[in-house]
């Protein structure tokens, strides 16, 4: 496909559906890129899905270009957006450029993903006039977990769902490329989608965004114990690797592992000398 750049995301709107997977490491982001994924989000949900945390609050900006230099080494022809994690661009313009800066030197991203509006907008428009692309992310947005009280359906309300459709129109006038809605009803995704010229990318928010996204390790099935009704299972990967690592541990037990094929062998006569024979085979 070419190496996908923010322009051309922008112009598959209302003409090719986005696809968007998340990816923190070079053989994944390879695999996304080879199987035609547009966009690969560096996400701050690699704090639940591979670093053992509850949230995304203790992921830090470390971490993430960590993650996103891995993905960059695989040079996919996806978009790679690094997600910046929470408070690392609230606390004031210099901190955000500074560290979207990070993000792209040091972790090799092309854009970069903040969560909100209000405010956030204002750091939006900073941002981008650095030059630096920015994706929105509105909705439930979970840095802000705290706040909602839970992972809640939002814009369910006529003024909720009016509410969003403001903060999408903000931030498009802030020169975000695009706009990840999350966890909000088919209708009020619709609205937001016809009501900005940016491609809006839903996640447990319907058929009619502009594209979707899903978390990589939540789509291949990693978890049997998080099951929101939003995700797909497209495979079951953790019995898959289950039933890989309980046949290993087997084998190994009963001396089956390795065998043969899967060992080296001496030179015949070395071995004999090794062991003190006159002959190889005494
Ligand atoms: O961190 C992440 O994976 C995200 C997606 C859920 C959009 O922000």
């Amino acid at each position: 496909m070419g190496r996908m750049t923010t322009h051309k995301i922008r112009q598959m709107k209302g003409k090719k559906k986005i696809v968007m997977l998340t990816a923190y490491d070079a053989p994944s982001a390879r695999i996304l890129s080879d199987c035609g994924v547009d966009i690969i989000l560096v996400g701050d949900s690699v704090g639940n899905t591979l670093l053992g945390y509850e949230s995304t609050i203790p992921v830090t900006l470390n971490d993430i270009i960590h993650h996103s230099a891995a993905v960059a080494r695989a040079k996919p022809n996806s978009l790679i957006v690094g997600d910046l994690p929470f408070m690392s661009y609230k606390i004031s313009e210099e901190q955000a450029l500074e560290n979207c800066g990070r993000m792209l030197q040091e972790g090799g991203a092309e854009a970069v993903k903040m969560e909100g509006s209000g405010r956030i907008a204002d750091r939006v428009e900073a941002v981008v006039q650095a030059g630096i692309p920015v994706m929105g992310h509105i909705g439930l947005t979970p840095q802000s977990i705290y706040e909602f009280g839970g992972y809640r359906v939002q814009g369910r309300t006529i003024e909720s769902a009016e509410l969003l459709v403001q903060q999408a129109r903000r931030l498009e006038d802030a020169g975000a490329f695009s706009l990840v809605i999350e966890l909000v009803p088919d209708e009020t995704a619709k609205k937001i989608t016809e009501s900005v010229e940016i491609p809006t990318i839903g996640i447990g928010a319907g058929p009619h965004c502009d594209g979707q996204v899903l978390v990589l390790w939540d789509m291949l099935g990693l978890f049997d114990d998080f099951k929101p009704k939003f995700v797909k299972k497209y495979a079951n990967i953790r019995s898959v690797m289950s039933d890989a690592v309980k046949q290993y541990v087997a084998e190994v037990r009963e001396g089956e592992f390795p065998d043969m094929e899967h060992s080296f062998a001496m030179e015949e006569e070395n071995s004999g000398r090794l062991y003190g024979r006159d002959k190889p085979s005494d």
